[in-house]
């Protein structure tokens, strides 16, 4: 009895600390591992048949796993590989086959995206949650579920919009993906919005909307505002600049349902903007 209770605690004590998933059915002793690594090295790896000239590519070579340069080096391959993606299928196969970002190792899926890839409109959350992790697929959680009456309540749904994530893999336990994640997975969000060519681009909280607007601004002030996507571009009246507008994520407003005004105002705006368009 009293065994079973400290397996109870020993558990509770897991999920508290974030550990909720069952990743493998024998432990992996992660420090022996990093005290063997600066010997080891990992290949990038395989390109699709689309890649440039093996001369430009940072990929072919070998990869120190413990040091800061292997961030740089993931980066350069995520650029390259990203790069090479001519069409969504390649670009899903090239993220497949990246082993390079530390989270692909603890999540079970990679989530690509989901919806109508010809949509003008294209949602981009965080990061898949538990539920998204289990089924491949982006924003089928609670809070996907609310996202789904939000894009409801403007006559949108998943097939007149796209929705996939900033990132593929769901960091553990759910935490706040890490800077280093995050830009090294930026070349392929940004190679993604490239190939679905949207017309607006709703960023579902503040993660998405400050690091592909490149802006410090909290979610609160970012809000219901348009910018153009890319940062870099002349601006909206730019040829190619996308109309971009962050708006609050649903989980957030599910903690803070008070917000749910701001978040209709904002929808509405989108709505608006659509129709103007079409
Ligand atoms: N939150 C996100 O940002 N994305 C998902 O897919 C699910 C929850």
């Amino acid at each position: 009895m009293e065994h079973t209770a400290n397996h109870l605690a020993a558990l509770n004590f897991y999920v508290d600390a974030g550990v909720d998933e069952v990743i493998g059915l024998q432990p992996v002793d992660r420090f022996a591992e990093s005290k063997i690594a600066p010997a080891e090295t990992v290949r990038a790896p395989a390109l699709p048949p689309t890649r440039p000239p093996a001369t430009s590519q940072p990929t072919s070579q070998p990869i120190s796993r413990s040091s800061g340069q292997a961030q740089t080096e993931a980066e350069a391959s995520a650029r390259t590989l990203a790069a090479g993606a001519v069409d969504l299928v390649a670009l899903r196969a090239v993220m497949e086959g990246f082993d390079l970002c530390p989270l692909k190792k603890t999540a079970a899926n990679t989530v690509f995206g989901a919806g109508n890839p010809a949509a003008k409109v294209m949602l981009i959350g965080e990061a898949p949650g538990a539920d998204e992790d289990r089924q491949g697929q982006p924003f089928v959680g609670v809070s996907g579920q609310l996202l789904d009456r939000m894009l409801a309540s403007i006559g949108l749904d998943r097939t007149s919009v796209y929705i996939t994530n900033m990132l593929a893999w769901r960091p553990p336990g759910n935490r706040k993906p890490t800077l280093e994640e995050t830009t090294m997975c930026l070349p392929f969000i940004r190679r993604h919005i490239e190939l679905v060519g949207p017309k607006i681009l709703v960023f579902v909280g503040g993660t998405s909307a400050t690091t592909l607007l490149e802006r410090r601004d909290g979610i609160t002030r970012m809000r219901g505002r348009w910018f153009a996507y890319p940062p870099t571009s002349g601006g909206e009246d730019e040829a190619s600049a996308i109309a971009a507008m962050p708006i609050f994520h649903p989980a957030y407003l599910l903690r803070n349902p008070g917000l749910k005004r701001q978040a209709w105002i904002d929808l509405l705006a989108i709505k608006a903007r659509l129709q103007d368009m079409a």
